[in-house]
Protein backbone atom coordinates (compact mmCIF):
# COMPACT_ATOMS: atom_id res chain seq x y z
CA UNK A 1 0.00 0.00 0.00
CA UNK A 2 1.28 3.35 -1.02
CA UNK A 3 2.80 5.53 1.85
CA UNK A 4 0.19 8.28 1.69
CA UNK A 5 -2.51 6.19 1.65
CA UNK A 6 -1.81 4.64 4.70
CA UNK A 7 -1.07 8.00 6.27
CA UNK A 8 -4.57 8.93 4.93
CA UNK A 9 -6.49 5.97 6.50
CA UNK A 10 -4.53 6.51 9.90
CA UNK A 11 -5.57 10.81 9.53
CA UNK A 12 -9.55 9.34 9.06
CA UNK A 13 -9.14 6.98 11.66
CA UNK A 14 -8.12 10.13 14.22
CA UNK A 15 -10.61 12.38 12.84
CA UNK A 16 -13.37 9.54 14.18
CA UNK A 17 -15.32 11.36 17.73
CA UNK A 18 -14.75 8.02 19.24
CA UNK A 19 -12.45 4.95 17.76
CA UNK A 20 -15.15 1.90 18.12
CA UNK A 21 -18.11 3.93 15.80
CA UNK A 22 -18.54 1.60 12.88
CA UNK A 23 -18.72 3.48 9.75
CA UNK A 24 -22.68 4.18 8.73
CA UNK A 25 -23.86 4.93 12.22
CA UNK A 26 -25.47 8.08 13.05
CA UNK A 27 -24.77 10.02 16.16
CA UNK A 28 -28.15 10.89 18.45
CA UNK A 29 -27.44 14.19 20.23
CA UNK A 30 -30.59 15.16 21.47
CA UNK A 31 -29.19 17.61 24.26
CA UNK A 32 -31.48 16.94 26.85
CA UNK A 33 -31.52 15.25 30.22
CA UNK A 34 -32.08 11.28 30.37
CA UNK A 35 -31.44 11.03 27.09
CA UNK A 36 -31.03 7.25 27.09
CA UNK A 37 -34.53 7.46 28.67
CA UNK A 38 -35.90 9.47 26.27
CA UNK A 39 -34.35 7.63 23.27
CA UNK A 40 -35.46 4.13 24.78
CA UNK A 41 -39.46 5.54 25.48
CA UNK A 42 -39.93 6.37 21.70
CA UNK A 43 -37.72 4.13 19.75
CA UNK A 44 -39.03 1.18 21.60
CA UNK A 45 -42.14 1.14 19.27
CA UNK A 46 -40.13 0.72 16.18
CA UNK A 47 -39.29 -2.65 16.88
CA UNK A 48 -41.46 -5.73 15.89
CA UNK A 49 -42.81 -6.37 18.55
CA UNK A 50 -41.79 -3.62 20.77
CA UNK A 51 -38.72 -3.82 23.14
CA UNK A 52 -35.19 -1.97 24.43
CA UNK A 53 -33.50 -0.35 21.53
CA UNK A 54 -30.51 -0.43 23.51
CA UNK A 55 -30.85 -4.31 23.78
CA UNK A 56 -32.21 -5.06 20.12
CA UNK A 57 -27.94 -3.03 18.92
CA UNK A 58 -30.60 -0.35 16.72
CA UNK A 59 -28.81 2.29 19.24
CA UNK A 60 -25.81 2.15 21.27
CA UNK A 61 -24.08 4.25 24.04
CA UNK A 62 -20.63 4.97 23.47
CA UNK A 63 -18.56 7.12 25.93
CA UNK A 64 -21.83 8.59 26.94
CA UNK A 65 -22.65 9.88 23.40
CA UNK A 66 -25.50 7.92 21.60
CA UNK A 67 -25.35 5.86 17.96
CA UNK A 68 -27.94 4.73 15.76
CA UNK A 69 -27.28 1.56 14.00
CA UNK A 70 -26.13 1.73 10.16
CA UNK A 71 -28.52 0.61 7.63
CA UNK A 72 -27.43 -3.02 6.72
CA UNK A 73 -28.54 -3.88 11.10
CA UNK A 74 -31.37 -1.46 10.28
CA UNK A 75 -33.24 -2.69 7.50
CA UNK A 76 -34.38 -6.03 9.33
CA UNK A 77 -34.31 -4.65 12.80
CA UNK A 78 -36.20 -1.65 12.54
CA UNK A 79 -36.47 -0.69 9.15
CA UNK A 80 -39.19 2.26 9.74
CA UNK A 81 -36.19 3.63 11.51
CA UNK A 82 -34.34 4.34 8.16
CA UNK A 83 -35.10 7.55 7.25
CA UNK A 84 -33.41 8.69 10.17
CA UNK A 85 -29.69 7.76 8.62
CA UNK A 86 -30.27 10.33 6.25
CA UNK A 87 -29.41 13.08 8.35
CA UNK A 88 -25.28 13.11 9.74
CA UNK A 89 -26.48 14.38 13.33
CA UNK A 90 -30.19 13.30 14.84
CA UNK A 91 -30.57 16.56 16.93
CA UNK A 92 -33.61 17.21 18.59
CA UNK A 93 -35.41 19.27 15.74
CA UNK A 94 -34.52 15.98 13.55
CA UNK A 95 -35.84 13.50 16.51
CA UNK A 96 -39.02 15.25 17.70
CA UNK A 97 -39.99 15.98 14.10
CA UNK A 98 -39.78 12.18 12.92
CA UNK A 99 -41.45 11.11 16.39
CA UNK A 100 -44.34 13.30 15.24
CA UNK A 101 -44.90 11.98 12.30
CA UNK A 102 -44.56 8.64 12.62
CA UNK A 103 -44.78 7.50 16.32
CA UNK A 104 -48.51 6.98 16.78
CA UNK A 105 -48.45 5.20 13.50
CA UNK A 106 -45.90 2.58 14.52
CA UNK A 107 -47.55 2.27 18.10
CA UNK A 108 -51.27 1.68 16.36
CA UNK A 109 -53.18 4.42 18.09
CA UNK A 110 -56.48 4.46 16.63
CA UNK A 111 -57.11 7.83 14.48
CA UNK A 112 -60.35 8.94 15.82
CA UNK A 113 -62.14 9.51 19.03
CA UNK A 114 -64.34 7.07 17.44
CA UNK A 115 -62.36 4.25 16.88
CA UNK A 116 -61.10 4.35 20.43
CA UNK A 117 -64.66 4.47 21.91
CA UNK A 118 -65.07 1.27 19.79
CA UNK A 119 -62.86 -0.79 21.87
CA UNK A 120 -63.33 0.74 25.54
CA UNK A 121 -67.01 2.17 25.35
CA UNK A 122 -68.30 5.47 25.70
CA UNK A 123 -66.74 7.10 28.75
CA UNK A 124 -69.10 9.65 28.76
CA UNK A 125 -72.22 6.85 29.77
CA UNK A 126 -71.07 3.70 30.65
CA UNK A 127 -71.37 2.33 34.27
CA UNK A 128 -68.19 2.41 36.10
CA UNK A 129 -66.43 5.26 34.99
CA UNK A 130 -65.08 7.98 37.58
CA UNK A 131 -65.78 11.35 36.21
CA UNK A 132 -63.75 14.72 37.36
CA UNK A 133 -63.57 17.90 36.53
CA UNK A 134 -60.38 19.90 36.66
CA UNK A 135 -59.33 23.61 35.77
CA UNK A 136 -55.66 23.54 36.31
CA UNK A 137 -52.33 23.82 34.79
CA UNK A 138 -52.18 21.67 31.64
CA UNK A 139 -54.89 23.41 29.94
CA UNK A 140 -57.36 26.90 30.10
CA UNK A 141 -60.38 24.94 29.06
CA UNK A 142 -61.84 22.99 31.99
CA UNK A 143 -61.16 19.12 31.78
CA UNK A 144 -63.11 16.58 32.89
CA UNK A 145 -60.88 13.37 33.60
CA UNK A 146 -62.17 9.43 33.09
CA UNK A 147 -61.09 6.54 34.00
CA UNK A 148 -62.35 3.20 35.04
CA UNK A 149 -63.45 2.80 38.74
CA UNK A 150 -61.70 -0.37 38.41
CA UNK A 151 -58.54 0.89 37.37
CA UNK A 152 -58.10 2.97 40.24
CA UNK A 153 -59.32 0.08 42.66
CA UNK A 154 -56.16 -1.86 40.99
CA UNK A 155 -53.94 0.63 41.66
CA UNK A 156 -55.39 1.09 45.31
CA UNK A 157 -54.64 -2.42 45.73
CA UNK A 158 -51.24 -2.41 44.54
CA UNK A 159 -50.65 0.40 46.88
CA UNK A 160 -51.61 -2.05 49.88
CA UNK A 161 -48.76 -4.54 48.37
CA UNK A 162 -45.79 -2.13 47.68
CA UNK A 163 -46.75 1.11 49.08
CA UNK A 164 -47.19 2.45 45.21
CA UNK A 165 -49.97 3.74 43.24
CA UNK A 166 -49.38 1.59 40.02
CA UNK A 167 -52.38 1.47 37.73
CA UNK A 168 -52.41 -2.26 35.29
CA UNK A 169 -51.73 -2.85 32.06
CA UNK A 170 -54.25 -1.23 29.58
CA UNK A 171 -55.37 1.39 32.00
CA UNK A 172 -57.22 4.45 29.69
CA UNK A 173 -57.26 7.80 31.18
CA UNK A 174 -59.21 10.52 28.92
CA UNK A 175 -59.03 14.25 29.23
CA UNK A 176 -61.65 15.92 27.73
CA UNK A 177 -61.16 19.45 27.27
CA UNK A 178 -64.73 21.17 27.23
CA UNK A 179 -66.11 24.69 26.67
CA UNK A 180 -70.05 24.01 27.04
CA UNK A 181 -71.32 21.24 25.50
CA UNK A 182 -68.28 21.11 23.34
CA UNK A 183 -65.55 19.07 23.67
CA UNK A 184 -62.66 21.07 21.72
CA UNK A 185 -59.66 18.47 22.36
CA UNK A 186 -59.14 15.08 23.77
CA UNK A 187 -56.12 14.03 25.53
CA UNK A 188 -55.42 10.57 26.28
CA UNK A 189 -52.99 8.28 28.30
CA UNK A 190 -52.84 4.64 28.00
CA UNK A 191 -50.61 2.01 29.45
CA UNK A 192 -49.40 0.11 26.93
CA UNK A 193 -46.62 -1.13 28.57
CA UNK A 194 -45.87 -2.01 32.36
CA UNK A 195 -43.46 1.09 33.13
CA UNK A 196 -44.53 3.64 30.52
CA UNK A 197 -48.11 5.03 29.13
CA UNK A 198 -48.58 6.87 25.72
CA UNK A 199 -50.15 9.87 24.60
CA UNK A 200 -51.90 10.60 22.55
CA UNK A 201 -54.34 14.13 21.59
CA UNK A 202 -57.22 14.43 19.18
CA UNK A 203 -58.86 17.73 17.67
CA UNK A 204 -62.10 19.13 18.16
CA UNK A 205 -63.66 16.88 15.11
CA UNK A 206 -61.98 13.79 16.94
CA UNK A 207 -59.13 13.32 14.45
CA UNK A 208 -55.38 13.07 15.99
CA UNK A 209 -53.63 15.96 16.31
CA UNK A 210 -49.89 16.92 17.12
CA UNK A 211 -51.10 20.23 18.81
CA UNK A 212 -53.11 20.76 22.42
CA UNK A 213 -53.90 24.24 22.85
CA UNK A 214 -52.26 26.30 25.61
CA UNK A 215 -51.32 30.03 25.68
CA UNK A 216 -48.47 31.18 24.66
CA UNK A 217 -47.87 28.32 23.11
CA UNK A 218 -49.30 25.24 21.78
CA UNK A 219 -48.22 22.07 23.48
CA UNK A 220 -46.91 19.69 20.82
CA UNK A 221 -48.10 16.33 21.57
CA UNK A 222 -46.88 13.57 21.66
CA UNK A 223 -43.32 15.03 22.00
CA UNK A 224 -43.78 17.33 25.04
CA UNK A 225 -46.35 15.28 26.91
CA UNK A 226 -43.68 13.62 28.61
CA UNK A 227 -42.42 17.05 30.23
CA UNK A 228 -44.79 17.50 33.54
CA UNK A 229 -45.30 13.91 33.83
CA UNK A 230 -42.14 12.38 34.00
CA UNK A 231 -40.85 15.83 36.52
CA UNK A 232 -40.99 16.42 40.32
CA UNK A 233 -42.87 19.70 39.31
CA UNK A 234 -46.16 20.12 42.33
CA UNK A 235 -48.88 21.71 40.44
CA UNK A 236 -52.09 23.33 41.34
CA UNK A 237 -55.07 22.71 41.98
CA UNK A 238 -53.91 19.77 42.75
CA UNK A 239 -51.02 20.55 45.45
CA UNK A 240 -53.57 22.82 47.71
CA UNK A 241 -56.12 19.75 47.49
CA UNK A 242 -58.88 19.20 49.57
CA UNK A 243 -58.36 23.22 50.33
CA UNK A 244 -59.38 25.83 47.18
CA UNK A 245 -56.88 26.89 45.78
CA UNK A 246 -57.10 31.06 44.38
CA UNK A 247 -56.97 31.87 40.16
CA UNK A 248 -54.34 31.48 38.01
CA UNK A 249 -53.61 33.45 35.20
CA UNK A 250 -56.22 31.36 33.12
CA UNK A 251 -58.87 31.93 35.72
CA UNK A 252 -60.31 30.16 38.61
CA UNK A 253 -58.75 26.57 39.37
CA UNK A 254 -60.58 23.69 40.62
CA UNK A 255 -61.15 20.24 41.15
CA UNK A 256 -64.97 20.40 40.78
CA UNK A 257 -65.32 17.42 43.66
CA UNK A 258 -67.92 17.62 46.50
CA UNK A 259 -66.98 17.76 50.37
CA UNK A 260 -67.56 14.03 50.64
CA UNK A 261 -64.39 13.21 47.56
CA UNK A 262 -62.29 15.86 49.94
CA UNK A 263 -60.87 13.89 53.15
CA UNK A 264 -57.98 15.66 54.26
CA UNK A 265 -56.98 12.59 56.01
CA UNK A 266 -56.86 10.30 53.02
CA UNK A 267 -55.01 13.27 50.86
CA UNK A 268 -52.05 13.31 53.43
CA UNK A 269 -52.17 9.73 53.81
CA UNK A 270 -51.79 9.14 49.80
CA UNK A 271 -50.08 12.64 48.97
CA UNK A 272 -50.80 11.38 45.69
CA UNK A 273 -50.11 14.98 43.87
CA UNK A 274 -46.35 15.24 45.27
CA UNK A 275 -45.57 11.03 45.03
CA UNK A 276 -47.34 11.48 41.63
CA UNK A 277 -46.98 7.38 41.65
CA UNK A 278 -46.72 6.02 37.91
CA UNK A 279 -46.58 9.51 36.66
CA UNK A 280 -50.55 10.35 37.38
CA UNK A 281 -50.99 13.70 38.40
CA UNK A 282 -54.63 14.03 39.22
CA UNK A 283 -56.24 13.02 42.43
CA UNK A 284 -58.28 9.43 41.47
CA UNK A 285 -56.79 7.35 44.38
CA UNK A 286 -57.98 10.25 47.03
CA UNK A 287 -61.03 11.08 45.91
CA UNK A 288 -62.24 7.73 45.31
CA UNK A 289 -60.77 6.67 49.19
CA UNK A 290 -62.07 9.91 50.54
CA UNK A 291 -65.79 8.70 48.97
CA UNK A 292 -65.10 5.44 51.00
CA UNK A 293 -63.90 7.18 54.37
CA UNK A 294 -67.14 9.44 54.57
CA UNK A 295 -69.75 6.56 54.05
CA UNK A 296 -67.33 4.94 56.66
CA UNK A 297 -67.38 7.32 59.19
CA UNK A 298 -71.53 7.94 58.07
CA UNK A 299 -72.27 4.89 59.00
CA UNK A 300 -72.95 4.04 56.04
CA UNK A 301 -70.37 2.09 54.66
CA UNK A 302 -69.69 -1.65 54.53
CA UNK A 303 -67.27 -3.88 55.44
CA UNK A 304 -65.37 -4.53 52.65
CA UNK A 305 -65.15 -0.46 52.72
CA UNK A 306 -63.59 -0.15 56.14
CA UNK A 307 -61.50 -3.16 55.19
CA UNK A 308 -60.26 -1.54 52.57
CA UNK A 309 -59.05 1.66 54.22
CA UNK A 310 -57.56 -0.70 57.17
CA UNK A 311 -55.56 -1.94 54.33
CA UNK A 312 -54.39 1.33 53.23
CA UNK A 313 -53.43 2.30 56.91
CA UNK A 314 -56.03 5.31 57.03
CA UNK A 315 -57.65 5.98 60.14
CA UNK A 316 -61.55 4.50 59.89
CA UNK A 317 -62.78 6.88 62.92
CA UNK A 318 -63.35 10.23 62.78
CA UNK A 319 -60.97 11.27 65.91
CA UNK A 320 -58.30 11.37 63.04
CA UNK A 321 -59.98 14.32 60.72
C1 LIG B 1 -47.74 21.86 31.81
C2 LIG B 1 -47.61 20.51 32.38
C3 LIG B 1 -48.26 19.38 31.59
C4 LIG B 1 -48.00 18.98 30.30
C5 LIG B 1 -46.94 19.55 29.34
C6 LIG B 1 -48.88 17.86 30.03
N1 LIG B 1 -49.64 17.59 31.14
FE1 LIG B 1 -51.09 16.17 31.27
N2 LIG B 1 -51.52 16.77 33.17
C7 LIG B 1 -50.90 17.80 33.84
C8 LIG B 1 -51.52 17.95 35.15
C9 LIG B 1 -51.13 18.98 36.22
C10 LIG B 1 -52.53 16.98 35.23
C11 LIG B 1 -53.50 16.73 36.40
C12 LIG B 1 -54.93 17.09 36.01
C13 LIG B 1 -55.06 18.55 35.63
O1 LIG B 1 -54.70 19.43 36.46
O2 LIG B 1 -55.52 18.83 34.51
C14 LIG B 1 -52.48 16.24 33.97
C15 LIG B 1 -53.31 15.17 33.69
C16 LIG B 1 -53.35 14.50 32.48
C17 LIG B 1 -54.23 13.39 32.18
C18 LIG B 1 -55.14 12.67 33.19
C19 LIG B 1 -54.29 11.67 34.00
C20 LIG B 1 -53.46 12.31 35.09
O3 LIG B 1 -52.20 12.23 35.06
O4 LIG B 1 -54.05 12.95 35.98
C21 LIG B 1 -54.03 13.06 30.88
C22 LIG B 1 -54.75 11.99 30.08
C23 LIG B 1 -53.00 13.95 30.36
N3 LIG B 1 -52.61 14.82 31.37
C24 LIG B 1 -52.53 13.90 29.06
C25 LIG B 1 -51.51 14.73 28.59
C26 LIG B 1 -51.09 14.77 27.21
C27 LIG B 1 -51.65 13.91 26.08
C28 LIG B 1 -50.11 15.72 27.12
C29 LIG B 1 -49.42 16.24 25.89
C30 LIG B 1 -50.32 16.85 24.92
C31 LIG B 1 -49.90 16.25 28.48
N4 LIG B 1 -50.76 15.64 29.34
C32 LIG B 1 -48.97 17.24 28.80
C33 LIG B 1 -49.85 18.56 33.39
C34 LIG B 1 -49.30 18.51 32.12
Amino acid sequence: MAPCLVLLILLSACAQPTTDIPPGYRNIDLDKSGEAHLIGYWLSAYLDPPGDPFEAGVVFESDGSFFLAARDSMQYKAPDLMPLLEHETIDWAVFSAFITETWHDAVGHPRSIGEWVEIEGDWRDAEGWMRIPVKGTMSPHERVVHVRESSVRAAIAKRAQSGELIYPLGTLFVAEHVEGDVVMETTIMWKRQQDAWDYVSYDVDGQRTDRIFKEPEPLHSPIQCLGCHVGNRGFEPERSFPRQVAAGPNGERYIGVDEASRDPVVTSALNEHMRRSDTILGLYATVYLSRVRTRVLSGSGSSSDSLLLREQDIPVDSQAS
